[in-house]
């Protein structure tokens, strides 16, 4: 699949022709008995983590078979007989993130040149493109589009200056930048499998009949509840028998023991959370650094169409449409471009007319199948606008409908409620505004290397705040669990964040909650409070800090009670507030919505559980909304 630039029509691969982040991968050496109906058993469990291609490959007669293709596991299994592979040593992958024309060549395992290596990736070589010259530049012949097939070009390199099939993958892990989980197999030592892990998840399951690794333990948990975590920047080399476990950067041993894993397939799929929303909460830090990973690429792509556009437009629906309001803020504060956001199902009546060939229409919707945003999508294209789209699902109607796309890059969401989706659109849609503030020379070095500090500090900002703040929100929750409204009160980026926590909490408890700009809230919403009412203040010490502190003494008058997300060094507010919850002090004033909004997405999730709903399953509700 191609994407093509609007301006010179030249040809560049698609993010998704380079990456594959969130695929299944498994990989197994047996004692006894063939690969294939183990890995296809393996595959099976990790479905769950979305897929649009399946392969395995393994050693027979001493020749890498390679069997893979497009399409479900049954699909696969129906065309190729994937469970019948032969072979004591193998690997398999599902691939998630190709485009809706997913094709063979893509689909894992890769191969290099001489079939001597075959290997399975989940998540991005950042620095393939250059690596993939300088090795076609020796003369490999790459077979596929991916970022993937550099690595296996690597190993081979490595193998031909006569090392050893593990320091081969060291030595080529060495050489790549970017997160990573790999497994090899070899067959110049065809009684192993090799993995490395940087940043993607790798684990590793030891039995009596041999020893797996794979992306999650549920897919070897019914042959063996014996598990090793595998670090980042380790790799390990396993045979029937044994596993060895050695740093990557200097090959050093490392000592670890299996432990015994107690929990059921249900609980291991949620990675031992109770919920999938709250297990989507946790993997922030991850998937904020996934979305930061965007290819530079297609961020300057958007930029310029943005740059050239006489109107520009921010469309989604529900949490997506938060995050455009943020993003619209960030570009208008970074960028000085004026960019409307609209809410999807508003957007043809209310602004149909504006719409024309100078028009760009950036779409964010977490499905890309929301029919809402789809009807805009579709109503702009006829009336010649140019469509720039983020998602999280590669392949969706969006993508497809798209001029230019970015994939957000943050898994499969399984909860209804949008909580990493939302984070990592901001992310992306902040970090856009930068790239087009940069190319208008618009703001000064110190704003920018601010930012870009803020941007690599934002995952350990997100554990941070996950770690600290979780008992006391839900201890906070408690207090005020029989109120039957709450309001939520924010200024500048933080309207966005005061929408968001309302939100969550309405689809979550089903309590009428209320959200507004807090300047706006003494225009009308102020009649509502009365002792005891609870006011919850998204309240960053940003340039709105002084004029919130005037908000939070308005409703303190009333006998609000004051609830503040403060920042830890924070006086003022967190004096005037009953309850206090910190996040890490220092967090620029754009990137505040993507620390803030953590702990009223705690906060929505006690509530629900605390009412005995199911947070993952609000009544009512659809993950993905296609009707209109
Ligand atoms: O898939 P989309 O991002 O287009 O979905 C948009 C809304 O339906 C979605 O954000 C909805 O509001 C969520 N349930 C919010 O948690």
């Amino acid at each position: 699949m191609l994407i093509t630039d609007q301006t010179s029509r030249r040809r560049i691969p698609t993010t998704a022709d380079m990456v594959s982040r969130m695929c299944g991968i498994a990989a197994s050496v047996l004692k006894n008995g063939d690969v294939g109906p183990v890995l296809f058993d393996c595959l099976k469990k990790l479905e769950y983590r979305g897929y649009d291609s399946v392969g395995e490959a393994s050693i027979i007669d001493g020749k890498i078979i390679v069997k893979k293709d497009k399409g479900k596991i049954s699909e696969v299994e129906r065309e190729l007989h994937i469970s019948d592979l032969r072979g004591n040593v193998g690997i398999g992958h599902t691939r998630w993130a190709t485009h809706g024309a997913p094709s063979r060549e893509n689909a894992h395992p890769h191969t290099d040149c001489t079939d001597t290596v075959a290997v399975v990736h989940n998540g991005i070589v950042e620095n393939f493109m250059q690596l993939k010259q300088e090795l076609e530049a020796k003369g490999h012949k790459f077979k596929s589009r991916t970022d993937t097939e550099v690595v296996a070009h690597l190993v081979e390199e490595n193998l031909r200056n006569g090392r050893s099939f593990a320091e081969a993958v060291r030595l080529a892990a060495n050489k790549l930048t970017g997160a990573y989980a790999l497994a090899f197999i070899c067959t110049s030592e065809p009684d192993k499998v090799v993995c490395v892990r940087k940043e993607s998840p790798l684990v590793i399951g030891t039995a009596a009949n041999g020893n797996f690794c794979a992306s999650d333990i549920p897919a070897f948990l019914s042959r063996t509840n014996q598990a090793i975590l595998l670090e980042d920047n380790e790799m390990a080399i396993l045979t029937a028998d044994q596993v060895r476990i050695v740093q990557i950067e200097t090959g050093e041993a490392v000592n670890r023991k299996p432990f015994t894993v107690e929990w059921s397939i249900e609980t291991a799929l949620k990675t031992g959370f109770p919920h999938f929303m709250l297990k989507e909460i946790h993997e922030q830090p991850m998937t904020v650094r996934n979305a930061l990973r965007t290819h530079p690429i297609y961020m300057d792509l958007m930029a310029s169409a943005i740059n050239k556009a006489k109107k520009v437009f921010l469309v989604a629906c529900g949490t997506s449409y938060h995050a455009c309001l943020g993003g619209a803020y960030a570009f208008s504060n970074l960028a000085k471009a004026e960019v409307t956001p609209v809410v999807a199902s508003e957007f043809i009546d209310g602004h149909g007319a504006l719409v024309d060939g100078d028009t760009v229409v950036l779409v964010v919707s977490q499905s890309g199948e929301t029919a809402d945003t789809l009807s805009a999508v579709r109503g702009a294209k006829d009336r010649g606008a140019t469509i720039l789209g983020i998602s999280n699902t590669m392949g969706s109607t969006l993508t497809r409908l798209s001029d230019v796309y970015i994939g957000q890059n943050s898994g499969p969401e399984m909860g209804v409620a949008a909580t990493k989706t939302f984070t990592a659109q901001l992310s992306v849609l902040i970090k856009l505004a930068v790239v087009l503030a940069r190319k208008r020379e618009f703001l000064r070095k110190s704003e920018l290397e601010t930012i870009e500090a803020g941007f690599q500090q934002l995952p350990n900002w997100i554990s941070t705040v996950l770690s600290t703040q979780q008992d006391s929100v839900r201890r906070i929750v408690e207090r005020y669990s029989d109120r039957s409204s709450l309001c939520f009160l924010g200024r500048g980026m933080s309207v966005a964040t005061a929408l968001e926590g309302r939100l969550k909490l309405l689809e979550l408890s089903y309590l009428p909650a209320i959200a507004y700009p807090a300047g706006e809230s003494k225009h009308g919403f102020i009649s509502v409070v009365e002792e005891g009412y609870p006011v919850i203040f998204v309240a960053p010490r940003d340039e709105s800090y002084s004029k919130i502190i005037g908000n939070v003494m308005e409703m303190k008058a009333r006998g609000a009670k004051i609830i503040s997300i403060v920042d830890e060094k924070d006086g003022e507010v967190a004096r005037l507030s009953d309850d206090v919850i910190v996040v890490p002090p220092g967090v620029p004033s754009m990137l505040t919505p993507i620390v803030f909004v953590l702990p009223l997405q705690l906060f929505a999730y006690y509530m629900s559980v605390g009412k005995g709903y199911d947070p993952d399953f609000p009544r009512n509700l659809a993950k993905s909304v296609t009707v209109h």
